[in-house]
């Protein structure tokens, strides 16, 4: 088996909306291995950006573990977690929240500004390139369509070259067609730069194209076999 990147053990949370709990993950566990695609497939509600939000420590576990890269981030202060966050996680979300007030290519570049990384721009061309993009760079995101705008994203999650990139319904607003093409861009993707990716969707041709494929019920992982 290959090297562990990300494990969460055990995990629950529940949000308190005034009188009423809800207990949204319980006793969730996962292991990502190195290079593996994995999909969590759940209907709307069940937890998914929940589950995606705190295996990428944008959000903490009333219990439960997360180990990313052989490290718990419990223990990591704030400043830490930002550092690993932005060096070993790449984020895609449904809405890309792509600046609008910037180019294809500064959107894409930003997570290497906070790095202060010097020569990245080269490989954001390469990336842009890749995805069929190039003529798109010096375009704001209002000036480019919706499957252009999230495959932007993606160039833009892979920027530091994460061990990790978590995927939250990154089709979720994409025609079938650009869809489609998203969901090859993140294969070819895996392949040659062996990145994990975890991806959520509620779509079965989505996730489809899991190496491991689980559903989220009950706020606790299934593997379909
Ligand atoms: N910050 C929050 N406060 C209260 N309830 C929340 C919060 N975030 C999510 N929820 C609730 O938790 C459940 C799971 O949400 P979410 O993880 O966004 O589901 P999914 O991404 O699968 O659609 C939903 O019922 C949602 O309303
Ligand atoms: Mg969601």
């Amino acid at each position: 088996m290959g090297k562990m990147i990300l494990q969460a053990k055990s995990v629950y949370k529940t949000f308190s909306n005034g009188k009423n709990n809800l207990s949204v993950l319980k006793d969730f566990s996962l292991d990502v291995v190195e290079g593996e695609i994995i999909t969590i497939m759940g209907q709307s509600g069940s937890g998914k950006s929940t589950a995606l939000n705190i295996l990428g420590t944008l959000d903490q576990p009333d219990s439960g573990t997360i180990t990313i890269g052989g490290k718990s981030v419990h223990s990591l202060k704030e400043d830490e977690l930002s550092l690993l966050r932005n060096r070993d996680i790449g984020f895609v979300f449904q809405f890309h929240h792509l600046l609008p007030e910037f180019s294809a290519l500064e959107n894409a570049l930003m997570p290497t500004w906070i790095n202060q990384e010097k020569g990245m721009e080269n490989r954001a061309k390469i990336l842009f390139e890749q995805v069929g993009l190039l003529d798109r760079m010096d375009h704001f995101p209002n000036q480019l369509s919706g499957g252009e705008r999230s495959r932007v994203a993606v160039i833009r999650s892979l920027m530091n070259r994460p061990k990790i990139v978590l995927a939250d319904e990154p089709t979720g607003n994409l025609d079938e067609k650009n869809a489609n093409k998203l969901i090859d861009l993140l294969g070819e993707i895996n392949k040659d730069f062996h990145q994990a990716i975890v991806l959520t969707t509620h779509n079965p041709d989505v996730a489809s194209i899991g190496h491991r494929q689980f559903s989220l019920e009950n706020g606790s992982l299934t593997e379909k076999v």
